[in-house]
């Protein structure tokens, strides 16, 4: 079964092929192609995504990523001849992305159909904007090549993303598991007692991890996204200064940390870095010993909530999910806390940490060899931004 996969939640234009075989008792996901369009040095300028322009360059980029992913793909892949397209009704898919329809209908009519059994889209949460011209593309691909299509909850490719290793096979992950997911737009907790089967436990009642870092970071005046850029300068400090000798210039809170539940708060962090710095010209040293403290409370807080969730919830194994799980600093954390209790920790492969299409595949495999999901070619179904993974 081969899969293309589309992904175009926030600002990367993301496609992938992924070769999967379901009949055997694990399931095995080989990627074959896969495409990262990031938008982050046109959103650089704008100090982070701004919806409009998400959804311009999605429409740009996508006819050109898609044939890049088939090109790479191809010789894996075997073609048939274009039949007869209904083109008027993919213009009235793609009505309101003129330029989108142009480029995508002169591909479509210059190549051959590949063999592709399924198409995965993001359906949500995300930018609406930015979500609805990946899920028109997907359906005007659907029609054009006559190929049943997958919607997938974004949330839950991150979740999923650490179900298989790097050559394709299934992990043998012991659930239920507890999933931390971070990203830009999401900081929660969910419970999965299966594929599939999810129930939030915790979540942020502000600003999500990812948020907190770009913001802090801007606050600083350092480059969008502020994560890796806080990080980085967060691990330069810590081997300068070691943390036994170490008195920080700055303190910050850890918002919500003892409190009874799972729950996170983050807003008040940057609210505290702006008072913390108010009149002050920040020398390069002062921000890297923030850059620290921040990452610091960050992660306390993120470690202390995930093992209380993981005692509470009785979780057998911990999977971690979304663009902030490439922070190994957060990461590792966690899983020498966990491990010691006899947890295991998974988080994903850099190239899946953040935004990608090649988790959306995977959460469409997951969900196809456990009999959850079929595709087929029903277009009723819309963007939506606010999605929850427990839907
Ligand atoms: O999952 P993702 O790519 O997009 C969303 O779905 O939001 O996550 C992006 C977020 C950004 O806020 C970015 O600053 C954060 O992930 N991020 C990091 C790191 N790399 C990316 N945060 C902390 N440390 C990192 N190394
Ligand atoms: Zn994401």
């Amino acid at each position: 079964m081969i899969i293309l996969s589309i992904e175009t939640s926030c600002d990367e234009t993301a496609i992938a092929l992924v070769e999967a075989d379901i009949s055997g008792t694990k399931p095995t996901a080989k990627t074959l192609a896969h495409v990262v369009q990031s938008q982050i040095d046109i959103h650089k300028g704008f100090g982070g995504v701004f919806p409009a322009v998400a959804k311009r360059e999605h429409s740009k980029n996508l006819t050109p990523t898609l044939s890049k992913v088939i090109e790479d793909g191809t010789p894996r892949l075997t073609f048939s001849d274009t039949k007869e397209i209904d083109w008027k009704k993919i213009e009235e898919i793609l009505l309101r992305e003129h330029d989108l329809f142009t480029a995508f209908k002169e591909y479509i009519e210059s190549n051959k159909i590949p063999n592709i059994d399924v198409i995965t889209i993001t359906r949500g949460p995300g930018l609406e904007p930015a979500l609805w011209v990946g899920v028109n593309f997907a359906k005007a691909l659907s029609m054009a090549w006559n190929i049943p299509i997958l919607p997938i909850n974004h949330m839950e490719g991150h979740a999923l993303s650490v179900f298989f290793d790097d050559e394709g096979n299934y992990r043998d992950i012991k659930l239920p598991a507890l999933a931390l997911l971070i990203s830009g737009g999401h900081t929660e907790l969910i419970a999965m007692s299966e594929i599939g089967k999810y129930e939030r436990v915790g979540e942020t009642r502000d600003d999500a991890s990812g948020e907190a870092f770009d913001k802090i970071a801007r606050l600083m005046n350092l480059p969008y996204p502020g994560g890796p850029e806080i990080s980085k300068r967060a691990k330069l400090h810590r081997e300068k200064f070691p943390a036994l000798t170490f008195i920080p210039k700055f303190k910050l809170p850890r918002p919500m940390i003892h409190t009874k539940d799972n729950d996170f708060s983050f807003s008040g962090l940057k609210t505290a870095v702006l008072y913390a710095i108010k009149g002050m010209t920040l020398s390069d040293d002062d921000i890297s010993c923030l850059s620290r403290e921040a990452e610091d409370a960050i992660r306390d807080v993120l470690l202390h909530k995930t093992l209380r969730a993981v005692g509470e919830t009785g979780a057998l194994s911990c999977v971690i999910g979304g663009g902030v799980s490439a922070n190994e600093y957060i990461t590792n954390s966690i899983h020498d806390a966990l491990i010691t209790q006899g947890i295991t920790t998974y988080k994903p492969t850099r190239l899946l940490s953040t935004d990608n299409a090649v988790m959306i595949a995977y959460a469409g495999i997951l969900r196809i060899w456990k009999g959850i999901s079929t595709p087929n070619f029903s277009y009723d179904f819309e963007a939506d931004g606010n999605l929850s993974i427990t839907e």
